[in-house]
């Protein structure tokens, strides 16, 4: 495993992206900074992370044989990874909020963004980005429903070693990927969702608020809710929220 840490960069993402197109480098190269001063999040968000307070970091995976079809396996795989390794630090639950925001109670610990470079129908690597908030305990009032591992334990984590853990616990479940294991990795993510079979209330993209039931996650990682007429409904990203975010 290749670590690259570096002081300050605009964003891990953009950075192993950018190497992977100036040299060949081995599949999990991480790339991780003290600070990112253009952090990017999910639909063109921003990702603020306190300088040194945090981990945000990158993992390049590279794949053989991995169809774009199946892609929000990686999602899971990753969501899962992110939770098995944080989850011995804190004692409270821990939730995947569709499609990878990690939970506890209602707020915020962990963002994915995955990046994928494709090959025809196949995906040839990944830049999968991590910013997970460990020693933050003031985030600007921008942000709601926010949290970090030390706000929910109050105790001080060790960066490397948590670091390390979470790629030997990413490193597991995308092996379920390479097996073509999916289904394994399905119930897993399914047992692991947020609100999964709750009544819950969810904007659509014209901001109309209606109540629904996640029932499933579709093959191409769409959400599967069942309204309250009973029939049943699959969104994107762009089309549906949490109305509580
Ligand atoms: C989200 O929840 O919107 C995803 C946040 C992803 C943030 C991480 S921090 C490391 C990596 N570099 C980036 O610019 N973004 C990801």
């Amino acid at each position: 495993m290749n670590i690259i840490k570096l002081n300050a960069i605009d964003s891990t993402n953009s950075y192993i992206k950018k190497l992977s197109n100036e040299i060949a480098i081995e599949s999990y190269t991480i790339v991780v900074a003290e600070h990112q001063t253009k952090g990017r999040g999910q639909l063109g968000t921003s990702w603020l992370s306190e300088k040194g307070k945090n981990l945000t970091f990158s993992i390049l995976i590279k794949f053989k044989s991995f169809e774009v079809q199946n892609q929000f396996y990686l999602s899971m795989a990753v969501s899962l990874g992110v939770i098995a390794s944080i989850k011995k630090d804190v004692s409270s639950s821990l939730k995947i909020k569709w499609p990878n925001d990690i939970l506890s109670g209602n707020n915020k610990v962990a963002g994915i963004l995955i990046e994928n470079i494709l090959r025809g129908n196949f995906i040839k690597q990944s830049v999968i980005g991590i910013g997970i908030n460990v020693h933050q305990k003031v985030f600007p009032i921008s942000i709601e429903n926010v949290t970090s591992l030390k706000s929910i334990s109050g105790n001080n984590y060790d960066m490397d070693e948590l670091l390390r853990d979470l790629i030997k616990m990413i490193k597991f479940y995308v092996s379920y990927i390479e097996k073509k294991e999916f289904k394994t990795l399905k119930n897993l993510y399914i047992n692991s969702l947020y609100n999964y079979n709750k009544p819950t209330m969810f904007k659509d993209n014209r901001g109309k608020v209606f109540l629904g039931k996640i029932i499933d996650i579709s093959e191409s990682g769409r959400l599967v809710v069942e309204l309250e007429n009973k029939k049943t409904c699959k969104f994107n990203l762009k089309e549906i929220k949490f109305a509580s975010s």
